[in-house]
């Protein structure tokens, strides 16, 4: 039996990283959102007990461990030990501030619940995701949804599909632990701005009302990355240039990303950025995004 799912990207429309707490992770609140740009996964029983295989990405790939590890802890967690063949096609950008290996993650955890017949019940199924990255708990839930604590606490809302989003991804790739290091530094340097102090409830009232080009959305990580990767900042005023109102990062980066209200808009930024990217950014890395509406199914074959 074999099936097949896609895993989508996400962008944060907003995040604010609040104060680090004793097991070394930080508090969050942010508005994730999927969008249509995936990565594929197939994954085979392979009939007898034996080991998960990986295949389509090279073994140091970090989102390639975290398919196999999301199997092998679905395998312990439900008593499995038939053997799995997993294959993935990659489009996401890694350390681009996607979640791609966190997607990828949990489309392993949904496609291993569809091939053995659901044995884990929602709760085990949310700690495994907690258990294998802060950002893969949402991509079980999405496809939009207000994200808190360090990333478990996930309150999915309705999704609006009325904006496009314009994004970039510089060649100089970012580390969330790097990122998270230097916003501490910076704040403990007095150097941070503001906080933006937007709880949950604001988040999701704001998302649901306003048009999406008056967002009140920002992103924590946006001053520490900036002043660290000249092509992050480089990135920002061009898009500036070709008219987005506020460019941010989401994540950690290094993506930068622009909403707009109007696609053609996004679309004619898109295009002005591809026509000359600015310093350290190609052009197959610059991409216009659509919000997802819902989080894609899991494909039967065989
Ligand atoms: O959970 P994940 O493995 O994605 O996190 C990578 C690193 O990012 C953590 O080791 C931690 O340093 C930092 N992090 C954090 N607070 C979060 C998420 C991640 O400090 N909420």
């Amino acid at each position: 039996m074999e099936v097949r799912i896609e895993a989508p990207a996400k962008v944060n429309l907003h995040l604010e990283v609040l104060a680090p707490r004793a097991d070394g992770y930080h508090d969050l609140v942010s508005l994730f959102h999927a969008v249509d740009l995936v990565d594929s996964l197939r994954l085979q029983r392979t009939g007898r007990t034996g080991p998960v295989s990986l295949g389509g990405m090279g073994d140091r790939e970090p989102g390639a461990n975290l398919v196999v590890q999301a199997i092998e802890l679905f395998r312990r967690s439900a008593g499995v030990r038939e053997g799995v063949a997993a294959t993935i096609r990659k489009r996401i950008p890694i350390g681009a501030g996607f979640g791609g290996g966190s997607s990828d993650a949990a489309a392993a955890l949904r496609g291993c619940q569809a091939l053995f017949g659901s044995p884990l019940d929602e709760a085990t199924l949310g700690a495994c995701a907690a258990a294998l990255g802060s950002d893969v708990p949402f991509f079980l839930r999405g496809p939009v949804a207000v994200v808190e604590g360090r990333g478990e606490r996930v309150r999915v809302l309705e999704a609006r599909t009325d904006f496009a989003i314009a994004a970039a991804t510089p060649q100089a790739r970012v580390s969330t632990a790097d990122a998270f290091a230097w916003l501490d530094a910076d704040r403990g340097a007095g150097r941070a701005r503001a906080p933006f102090h937007r709880g949950a409830g604001a988040l999701a009232r704001a998302y649901r009302r306003l048009p999406p080009d008056e967002w009140p959305f920002g992103n924590s990580f946006d001053g520490p990355v900036r002043h660290r990767l000249a092509a992050v900042a480089s990135l920002c005023e061009r898009m500036r240039a070709c008219g987005a109102a506020a460019p941010r990062l989401t994540g950690s980066g290094s993506t930068v990303i622009a909403v707009f209200a109007d696609a053609d808009a996004a679309a004619a930024c898109v295009r002005e950025l591809a026509a000359a990217p600015p310093a350290g950014t190609v052009r197959e890395q610059i991409r216009l995004l659509l919000p997802l509406a819902s989080l894609p199914g899991v494909e039967y074959y065989g």
